[in-house]
């Protein structure tokens, strides 16, 4: 982040099912008790055009896509979304919780369809430099509990979860070792627990490592 940029950026990160949206929504909630000016975003999407790309991505064919042109179509989504919206919040002195960001690029098209991470993360660097969120939560839980978490929702985004088992063991093991690579951005927690476990977890680790004035 440069330094004109003062707000926080926070990352969820995780396969399918693994209860994102509602800690964002309940970390917001207690950042927003605690005075802060709270942006909750996801991606992709997150602006009027990445959500336009979004519908690209979430629906059709399971293998529409080649793999480099999915890693694509998703930073092409993360240009308009941090352009558009998550580096003015910042700007702003805004705290941004975004449902994803670029290590779901990482996981997914990188372990999961089987890009080299190393070129994934160059083709970040190269549109983003280094711009990365200041905390990254990584919810983990075994890839038939996600799974069996996302039956019965609305199949019109479901796409990814149409994707091979393998797959998704694949990406899961992915999300763990870019936590074991960037343990000072990232942290793993157990998304096994119930809802409110897991809010508090998340409540003391942003706490802990950003100093959000939570109690
Ligand atoms: P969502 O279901 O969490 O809203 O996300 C839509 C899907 O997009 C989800 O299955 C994960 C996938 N995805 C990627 O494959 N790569 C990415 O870079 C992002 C942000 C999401």
């Amino acid at each position: 982040m440069n330094d004109t940029e003062t707000g926080r950026f926070i990352t969820f990160e995780g396969g399918e099912g693994a209860g994102k949206s509602t800690q964002v929504s309940r970390l917001a909630a207690a950042l927003g008790s605690a005075g802060k000016t709270v942006v909750s975003t996801r991606e992709p999407g997150g602006s009027e055009a990445a959500e336009e790309i979004r519908r690209l991505l979430v629906s059709g064919a399971v293998d529409r896509w080649q793999p480099d042109t999915e890693a694509l179509l998703h930073n092409a989504a993360r240009v308009e979304h941090v352009a558009g919206v998550v580096r003015p919040a910042l700007g702003a002195g805004k705290w941004v919780i975004s449902d994803r960001f670029h290590d779901s690029t990482l996981a997914y098209q990188g372990y999961g369809h089987g890009l080299d991470p190393d070129r994934v993360a160059a083709l970040h660097a190269l549109i983003f430099g280094d711009f990365r969120p200041d905390l990254t939560l990584i919810l983990d839980l075994p890839v038939a509990d996600g799974l069996a978490r996302t039956q019965g929702r609305d199949g019109a985004e479901d796409r990814y979860e149409r994707m091979s088992r393998d797959f998704h063991e694949r990406l899961r093991e992915g999300f763990l070792a870019i936590a074991r690579a960037e343990p000072d951005r990232c942290v793993v927690i157990d998304a096994t627990a119930d809802e409110d476990s897991v809010h508090a977890r998340v409540l003391a680790v942003v706490e802990e490592r950003l100093r959000a004035g939570l109690d």
